[in-house]
Formats: structure tokens, sequence, C-alpha cells
């Protein structure tokens, strides 16, 4: 209907928590349910920037800590016009990753504070929902290894899960924490009743700025 606008949806989660898996086939899920949605996912590697942090994460390059910080959140700002575009003319969005990676990553790294790495993404869309998949270091091992990709070993991933947990403490925010460790298709149902729930809430809604 006219005027109203989609939901903001994040999926956050450790690695292999099924956060790609899991986005897909919401949007997938949604569409056919008549709902428009379209799938998101930061960082967006295909933009000028989003090649900086590509060959950063791939570690093609080195890039200087603060540096590749303001670079993750420039790679989300650069995509704000199209994402507000879409949320109004009544797009879901359903993203993968957003500016929760960014400070849990960041802030995980030796003399970096959640307080400092929060500044550069104050302000953006804020989510509706922030999906959380919630998996133990020992189930996600199951799940395969770790890539080749920089912050890819497990001392670091513990140390980002610390830091979601602190982000999750912000109840400004609408999080939801699910077990990630369930079924796939558990996980789909569980996140799909949230998304469409939240999807009539938001509808007559203004759209947020997250942190402010
Ligand atoms: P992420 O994007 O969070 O890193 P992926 O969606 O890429 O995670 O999933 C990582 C791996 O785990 C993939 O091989 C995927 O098929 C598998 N996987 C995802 N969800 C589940 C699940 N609920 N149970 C078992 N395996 C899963
Ligand atoms: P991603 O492409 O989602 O990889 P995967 O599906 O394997 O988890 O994310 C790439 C990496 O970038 C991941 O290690 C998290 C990190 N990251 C940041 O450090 N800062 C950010 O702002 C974002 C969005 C991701
Ligand atoms: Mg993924």
């Amino acid at each position: 209907m006219a005027g109203r606008r989609g939901a903001l949806i994040v999926l956050e989660g450790a690695d292999r928590a099924g956060k790609s898996t899991q986005a897909k086939r919401l949007v997938e899920a949604l569409k056919e349910r008549g709902y428009k949605a379209e799938g998101m996912r930061f960082p967006e590697r295909t933009t000028e920037i989003g090649k900086l942090v590509g060959s950063y994460l791939e570690k093609k390059s080195n890039l200087e800590d603060h540096t590749v910080h303001l670079l993750f959140s420039a790679n989300r700002w650069e995509q704000v016009p199209l994402m507000k575009e879409k949320l109004r003319s009544g797009v879901t969005l359903v993203v993968d990753r957003y500016a929760f990676s960014g400070v849990a990553f960041t802030s995980s790294k030796k003399d970096f504070s959640l307080h400092w790495c929060k500044q550069p993404d104050i302000g953006l869309p804020k989510p509706d929902l922030v999906l959380f998949l919630d998996i133990s270091p020992e189930a996600a091992a199951k799940r395969g290894d770790f890539g080749n990709e920089r912050y890819e070993t497990s001392d670091f991933q513990k140390k980002v899960q610390k830091r979601y947990a602190e982000l999750m403490e912000d109840r400004s925010l609408n999080w939801e924490m699910i077990d990630a460790a369930q079924s796939m298709e558990d996980v789909h149902s569980a996140i799909r009743q949230m998304s469409e729930d939240i999807i009539e809430q938001a509808k007559d809604q203004p759209i947020g700025k997250l942190w402010i």
C-alpha cells in the first residue's frame, strides 16, 4: 500500500553461524509470501571502497587499522541513499552483517574502544530487527574449517563474540537471539516469523537513526 515502508532486518553472528544461508532463504520466503524483499551484504565488495576492503580481507593488501574501520563504515554509508530509496518504496531489506560487525571486529583489536568504533556508523538507517545467530565455537567448527581470510582465527573470533555480547546490552535496539545450532529449517522458521511480525510493525513508522 502507498506510503508504507519496508523493514530493515539485519543478520549478525559469528563466522559460520549461518547468516548468508539464512539471509538468502529469508528473502525467498518473504517473496513467496507476497512481500517485496531484497538481500544486501556488508562488506559490499563490488564498489571502489568495497574492493579496497575485499583486498584487505583477502590479505592481498595491508591497511592501517583505523583506516580500514572507516572504509568498512564508508562502504555502508555509500549504500544509504539506495537503502532509503528501497525501504521507502516498500522493499524489506535483509542485510547480511552491518555496523555491529564493524564495531565487534575492530574493537577486538588492541587499543580500540567500543565507543570509538561506533562513531562513524552513528546515524545510519536503524535496523527494525537485529537477528543474532548464536552458535558456540565448537558447533561452528563442525561446519568446516576457517578460510584464509583475515580475522578467521579462533582467538580473534572469541573476542568478537564478547564484543557482540556488549552490543546486545543496548536496549534501544531490537535484538533477537536465535539458537543457530538448530537445523537450517528451524532457524529459518524462527526468523521468518519474527521478520513477518516486524514488517507489520515497521510499515507505518519512520526510518530510525542508529545509535542516536
Ligand atoms: P555465515 O555466513 O554466518 O558465515 P554460512 O551461511 O555461510 O555462514 O554457513 C556456513 C556453513 O554452515 C555452510 O556450509 C552452511 O551450509 C552450513 N550451515 C548453515 N546453517 C546450518 C545449520 N543450521 N546446520 C548445519 N549447517 C549449517
Ligand atoms: P563476510 O563477507 O560476511 O564473510 P563470512 O560470510 O565468511 O563471515 O565478512 C567478511 C569479514 O569482514 C568478516 O570477518 C567480518 C569482517 N567485517 C568487519 O571487520 N567490519 C565490518 O564492518 C564488516 C561488515 C565485516
Ligand atoms: Mg556469510
